[in-house]
């Protein structure tokens, strides 16, 4: 599969239409990749979908899937997304028993591999094994929710990050997500981030491929500028 260029859009099918998901998917063509949100209602207090929602939207989505497990034991779990074609599969440091172990084993399936860290966790364990993972998550909300407030705070953590990538010579890609719209994403992208998951900016919008273009545009000139 050829990768698309940064800056990437992902739009989160959480702010879908549950009930009208084919035709929520088909709004998103132009975007990256489709964003899937798997809460199990334990690591976080939501709950959505588990494998067998995902493996009908991966047959149904017309551009890759970007899933984000925010699942307890992802150890377990998070093979069979990859298993069932998930381009990308991100799952939680805070919630992996072993994630560079994790991490390889979805590599070996084919998938891109992610990890994901919470507002509150530090960046710096990542520094050591940043070449084992395809893309890091930094969430810019609590997870479990759509239609937050962008944490600013988190703003350093992602700066360092891409510092860190640089210095390494890594090519990992750096995603937000929570809160991303067309007054935060310049802020996001200036402190390097690279791939960006809106749901509410893009569902919310009566044209959701004008919305990731303009998002798309804002993030371009954003990190042009830093
Ligand atoms: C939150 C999810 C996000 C969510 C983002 O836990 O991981 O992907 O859908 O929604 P917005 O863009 O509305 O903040
Ligand atoms: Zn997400």
């Amino acid at each position: 599969m050829s990768l698309p260029e940064a800056p990437r859009i992902n739009p989160s099918i959480l702010a879908a239409d549950f009930v009208n998901m084919q035709a929520d998917l088909a709004r998103i063509a132009t975007a990256d990749f489709a964003h899937v949100d798997v809460m199990d209602n334990h690591f976080v207090p939501n709950l959505t979908f588990g494998p067998q929602m995902v493996e009908r939207i991966q047959a149904t989505s017309p551009v890759p899937l970007d899933v984000h497990l925010m699942i307890t034991d992802p150890d377990r779990w998070a093979p069979g997304y990859a298993e069932l074609g998930a381009a990308s599969v991100t799952f939680h440091l805070e919630a992996a028993a072993d994630p560079v172990a994790l991490a390889r084993r979805l590599r070996s399936i084919g998938s891109r591999a992610g990890v994901a860290i919470k507002p509150g966790t530090a960046g710096e364990s990542l520094y050591e094994i940043l070449d084992e993972f395809d893309q890091i998550l930094v969430m810019t909300v609590e997870p479990g929710f759509g239609g937050q407030g962008f944490m600013a705070e988190t703003m350093p953590k992602l700066r360092a990050l891409r510092q860190e990538a640089t210095r390494r010579g890594s090519d990992v890609w750096l995603q937000v997500d929570g809160g991303i719209s067309e007054s935060t994403i310049a802020q996001a992208a200036g402190a390097g981030a690279d791939t960006f998951v809106a749901g509410s900016a893009v569902y919310g919008a009566e044209d959701a491929a004008a919305a990731v273009t303009r998002l798309r545009e804002l993030a371009r000139a954003a990190s042009l500028e830093s």
